[in-house]
């Protein structure tokens, strides 16, 4: 049995998949414990988790997803999803007032829903599965909303795709903890300091995507110099993208009635 520790440790997101399906007890055990472990705002579960493991919808999904291989290939892609919708009918139902349809709603409902992502994740990892995060979930709320026949106030923000791991990648590092951890108040690095925290992850990413014949050669015909600029380039996180995509949440936020004025 491994520790909490050891299996933090352990995390890779897994980007190639076997196609071994996953034994619905399994997913059912992962799920109930990932509820019953998730702190929950005001305790009103202001969640939903949709499964997709149809052929078909995943293909669909796929395509949402900026064509990430990675859905197409495993068994099961999980929707976790902002949800006032069941609140608020049993909120109707009792002539009580309706008080989420805001943006804290909004926020209240998708903290909900990333800690029982983050719970499942770990749950599935605990059961010797691989996930992957999909962040392209911003990027495509209404399609994915419309292909899972979600109801008002009710918005998918993030996915995990799951299954048998495929490959074995290396352990990613993170940020030195001390640049993460403050003590008592906010420490402000100086210009070295920032170097410092930042030289390692400089060498290591360039290294990484440039090792990629593809990224390479993109890098090269954007005139990219440095990591910080492929992260803020159209290659990695198109700032049109962010900003259009951005104007669409507002949009949705309307449409979906969380945001009524
Ligand atoms: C909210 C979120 C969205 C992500 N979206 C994607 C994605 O769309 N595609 C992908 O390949 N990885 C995605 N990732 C995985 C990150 O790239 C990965 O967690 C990070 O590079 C660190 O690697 P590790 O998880 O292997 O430690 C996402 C992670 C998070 C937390």
């Amino acid at each position: 049995m491994q520790t909490l520790s050891e299996l933090l440790n352990q995390h890779r997101s897994i980007r190639s998949y076997k196609p071994d399906a996953i034994a619905p007890e399994l997913i059912e055990a992962v799920a109930a414990d990932a509820v019953a472990g998730a702190s929950s705002s005001g305790n009103l579960n202001s969640v939903s988790i949709v499964l997709t493991r149809d052929v078909e919808r995943k293909r669909r999904l796929y395509a949402l997803h900026a064509e990430q291989e990675m859905v197409l290939q495993a068994p099961l892609v999980v929707t976790l999803c902002a949800d006032w919708w069941r609140t608020r009918s049993w909120l109707k139902a009792r002539g009580a007032r309706d008080n989420f349809n805001n943006l804290i709603g909004y926020h209240v409902a998708a903290f909900d829903a990333i800690i029982l992502a983050q719970n499942l994740a770990l749950g599935f990892e605990a059961r010797g599965l691989g996930i992957c995060y999909m962040g392209t979930t911003l990027h495509a709320m209404r399609g994915i909303a419309e292909l899972l026949e979600l109801p008002e106030t009710c918005l998918p923000v993030t996915s995990l795709v799951v299954g048998y791991a495929a490959e074995d990648p290396p352990k990613r590092d993170r940020l030195p903890l001390t640049a993460l951890l403050h003590d008592e108040v906010y420490r402000h690095p100086d210009a070295a300091g920032l170097d410092a925290i930042y030289a390692e992850r400089e060498r290591k990413g360039w290294e990484r995507y440039m090792a990629v014949p593809r990224l390479r050669a993109l890098i090269e015909e954007h005139g990219i110099r440095s990591l910080a600029e492929f992260y803020t380039s159209r290659v990695k996180y198109d700032p049109e993208q962010f900003r259009a995509d951005s104007a669409e949440l507002r949009r949705l936020l309307q449409d979906k009635q969380f945001l009524q004025d």
